[in-house]
């Protein structure tokens, strides 16, 4: 059977399958584990490690985007907040200009199901804002419904966009 919720096909009746499936859903649901100190940590390209990636695999998963989201590439960084030994939520910033004028761009956010509405985006979308020497937001284009709501709280109805 196919899990609705975390996307992994397993085996029913097969114990390892569960076992499997179990720790996904929870990594998907409640958000990776990590012993990382809590606060925001940074990941660069340098310094992307395991974490990184699971934080990576479990969003695109959750959004069955099995080719793969966007990805940490120069001059980007991840955020991940670390809360009680889960990273909580995972925003990709960046940069871009739009009509010669520069932004903090937002690639990507991600905070697992059972973290959402605690303001936990909305964070490190503010680290994000406050790391870099722009001064305003913009969003990269299609946003998901989730996506729209959050960009739209941040930035108002008149938000940037870009592709
Ligand atoms: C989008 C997403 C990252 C938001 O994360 P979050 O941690 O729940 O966001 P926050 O709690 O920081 O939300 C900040 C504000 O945005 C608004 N908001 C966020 N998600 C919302 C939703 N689904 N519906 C309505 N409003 C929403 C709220 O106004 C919220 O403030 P409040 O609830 O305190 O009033 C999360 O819903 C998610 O991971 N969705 C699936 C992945 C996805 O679609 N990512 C976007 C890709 S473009
Ligand atoms: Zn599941």
């Amino acid at each position: 059977m196919k899990c609705e919720l975390c996307g992994l096909e397993f085996v029913e009746d097969s114990p390892e399958d569960q076992k499997t499936h179990q720790r996904r859903h929870d990594t998907v649901v409640n958000g990776p584990r990590t012993k990382a100190t809590p606060g925001i940590l940074v990941v660069t390209p340098e310094t992307r490690g395991k974490l990184f990636d699971r934080v990576q695999w479990a969003s695109n998963r959750l959004l069955h985007l099995d080719f793969g989201g966007p990805d940490l590439c120069d001059g980007r960084r991840a955020y991940l907040l670390v809360d009680s030994g889960r990273v909580v939520s995972y925003v990709l910033a960046g940069s871009v200009e739009i009509e010669t004028k520069p932004y903090r761009a937002i690639f990507f956010a991600w905070t697992p199901l059972a973290q959402r509405q605690k303001g936990f985006a909305r964070r490190l979308i503010a680290k994000a804002l406050e790391d870099s020497e722009h001064r305003e937001i913009a969003w990269c284009a299609p946003l998901t419904g989730d996506g729209e709501a959050l960009a739209v709280s941040v930035s108002g109805p008149t938000l940037a966009r870009f592709r």
